[in-house]
C-alpha cells in the first residue's frame, strides 16, 4: 500500500502574521470571483439548502455583496418564483412587471401576489395595454373572493404614468409630486413597459457594496440536480434571469455529474454553470474539461454531514481545498470552498488555501432569513438546520415528489446527514458583518490588502491540539 498523505482542515492550522501594510480595514477589497465571470464584493455564498436558501437569504446577501444560491428542493415553478422575486427585489426599473387581466377574482388576485410575494399588480387588456393597478389598499376588506379585479382596482383614468426611458431623477420627482409608490411605465399606444416602484429607488442607493447584474438588478443562484428535471429546471431558471446554476450533488466527480454539465453545456450554451461537489484535483480536472466557470469543493466538512462516518470518503476541508484551487489556476477557474466554515478565521483560511469564496450553511441557517420558523426550548430561541440527506429532507423530498415511496418501507434509506437546531441569530446582515470585518483584519495580518494578496503571503504553520486551546479563550468565564 501506498504511504498515507496527511489531510488538515482549519483548526489543524493557523496563518503566520506578516507586516500589515494598511492603517485601516476600510483600505482592505475582499473582492473575489465567484465564478469566470461573475464575480462578488464580499466571497461569501450561502448554501443551497432548503434550511438556508430561498428568497429572503439571497436579497440579504446579494445586497450585502454575496450571493444567495436557492436550493433545489421544490417545484420548478417555486424555484423560479425564488428566483424572479430576488431579480425583482431592487432595481429602479422592473421590466416585466406582474400583470392579471381584469376578468381574474380576487381570489386569483390573492392566490398569485401570495406566490410572488408582491403587494400589488397592473391589470392589463389583451395586447397588454394598461387598465389598472390592483394593490393591497383596493383589497384590503373585500370579502367577496369572486369579484372580479376590474371592480376593485384603481382606474387607468386615475393613475400617474410616464413613458419608458423615465431617468431616475425624474421618476424621483413625478412619485414625491403626486405622492405615490408606484409609477407604471407605458408606451404610447398605452402599453406597459415597466414599472418603477419607490421602495426599489430608496433600496438602491442604501446597499452601495451590492452584487448587481449588468442591469441593476440583484444577482442570484438557483441549484439543480444532475436527474429527472434538471434540464427543463435549468432552462426555466436561466429565463428567469438567475445569474449562475449550482449544479449540486453530494459526489460531483461522477459520471452522472460530468455529463449533466456537458448537457447543459450542450443545451443552455454560455449560463454561468458551477458544479460539485468534489475534493480532489482529478475531481476538479474533470469538472473544468466539462465546461464548468467554478467548482464546488467539500466532501464531508459540513455541519451536518455524516458523510465521511457514513461511507468512510471524504478528505479534510483545507487540503481538499488547497489540491482542488492549484489544479483550478491552471485554468483559471474559481474554487468555493463549500463546508465546515464556523469562524470568519476559517474563512480567511479557506481563502488562504486558494478558494475564492466561501460557502456557508449552519452560520446563516439560525437567521431570519433562513426558511423555516423558529422553535423554543427552554426559553430560547432556535432554527432548524438539517442535512440535505438527512432521513427528515429524503422524507420531505419524497413527500413532494414522489408520495407513494412513504407507504413503502424507508430501511432502504441510508442518510448521510443530521438534523439539528442552531441558535437564532438574528439576522444574516449581522453575521456577514461580523464575519467580512474578521476577513479584513485577517487579510491585514497576512500584511496583504486584497485576497489575491492574502493567497501570495500565505504561510500556513501546522499546530497542536494545544496550540488550539491556546487559540481559543481559556481559563477565564467567558460572558
Ligand atoms: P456548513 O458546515 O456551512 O456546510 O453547514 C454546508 C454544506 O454542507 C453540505 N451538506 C451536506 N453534506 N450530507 C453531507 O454530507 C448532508 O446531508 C448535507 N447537507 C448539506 C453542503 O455542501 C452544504 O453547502
Amino acid at each position: 500500500m501506498e504511504s498515507i498523505p496527511l489531510g488538515l482542515t482549519f483548526d489543524d492550522v493557523l496563518l503566520v502574521p506578516r507586516r500589515a501594510v494598511v492603517r485601516s480595514r476600510k483600505d482592505i477589497s475582499t473582492r473575489s470571483p465567484l465564478s469566470r465571470h461573475i464575480a462578488l464584493n464580499v466571497p461569501l455564498a450561502s448554501a443551497n439548502m432548503d434550511t438556508v436558501t430561498e428568497s429572503a437569504m439571497a436579497i440579504t446577501l446579494a445586497r450585502e455583496g454575496g450571493i444567495g444560491i436557492i436550493h433545489r428542493f421544490m417545484s420548478i415553478e417555486q424555484e423560479v418564483a425564488e428566483v424572479l422575486r430576488v431579480k425583482r427585489a431592487e432595481s429602479y426599473v422592473v421590466d416585466q412587471p406582474y400583470t392579471m387581466t381584469p376578468d381574474h377574482t380576487l381570489r386569483d388576485a390573492r392566490e398569485f401576489m401570495s406566490l410572488h410575494r408582491i403587494t400589488g399588480l397592473l391589470v392589463v387588456e389583451d395586447g397588454g395595454r394598461l387598465i389598472g393597478i390592483l394593490t393591497g389598499r383596493d383589497i384590503r376588506f373585500e370579502s367577496d373572493p369572486d369579484k372580479k379585479i376590474s371592480k376593485l382596482m384603481t382606474p387607468r383614468e386615475e393613475l400617474v404614468t410616464a413613458p419608458p426611458g423615465t431617468s431616475l431623477e425624474e421618476a424621483k420627482k413625478i412619485l414625491q409630486k403626486h405622492k405615490i409608490e408606484k409609477l407604471p411605465l407605458v408606451d404610447k399606444e398605452g402599453v406597459v413597459r415597466g414599472l418603477i416602484t419607490g421602495k426599489d429607488i430608496l433600496k438602491i442607493t442604501q446597499f452601495p457594496q451590492a452584487t448587481k447584474d449588468p442591469r441593476g438588478r440583484l444577482r442570484v443562484g438557483a441549484a439543480i440536480g444532475v436527474k429527472g428535471d434538471y434540464i427543463e429546471r435549468a432552462g426555466a431558471l436561466k429565463k428567469a434571469g438567475c445569474d449562475v446554476l449550482v449544479l449540486d450533488i453530494a459526489h460531483g466527480h461522477s459520471d452522472f455529474a460530468l455529463s449533466a454539465v456537458k448537457d447543459i453545456r450542450e443545451r443552455l450554451g454560455d449560463v454561468e454553470l458551477i458544479a460539485g461537489n468534489v475534493a480532489t484535483a482529478e475531481g476538479t480536472r474533470d469538472l473544468i474539461n466539462s465546461g464548468v466557470d467554478a467548482v464546488k469543493v467539500g466532501v464531508g466538512p459540513g455541519s451536518t454531514c455524516t458523510t465521511r462516518i457514513v461511507t468512510g470518503a471524504g478528505v479534510p476541508q483545507l487540503t481538499a481545498v488547497m489540491e482542488c484551487a492549484r489544479e483550478a489556476e491552471k485554468k483559471g477557474v474559481p474554487v468555493i470552498a463549500d463546508g465546515g466554515i464556523r469562524t470568519s478565521g476559517d474563512i480567511t483560511k479557506a481563502l488562504a488555501a486558494g478558494a475564492s469564496t466561501a460557502m456557508l450553511g449552519n452560520l446563516f441557517a439560525g437567521t431570519e432569513e433562513s426558511p423555516g420558523v423558529t422553535i423554543m426550548r427552554n426559553g430560547a430561541r432556535y432554527k432548524l438546520n438539517r442535512g440535505m440527506a438527512s432521513m427528515g429532507a429524503t422524507i420531505s423530498r419524497y413527500q413532494a415528489e414522489m408520495p407513494q415511496m412513504l407507504e413503502d418501507d424507508l430501511t432502504d434509506v441510508v442518510p448521510e446527514g443530521v438534523e439539528a437546531m442552531v441558535p437564532f441569530r438574528g439576522s444574516a446582515v449581522e453575521i456577514a458583518h461580523q464575519l467580512v470585518g474578521g476577513l479584513r483584519s485577517g487579510i491585514s495580518y497576512l500584511g496583504a490588502r486584497d485576497i489575491e494578496g492574502l493567497r501570495k503571503n500565505a504561510k500556513f504553520v501546522r499546530i497542536t491540539e494545544a496550540g488550539m486551546k491556546e487559540s481559543r479563550p481559556h481559563d477565564v468565564d467567558v460572558i
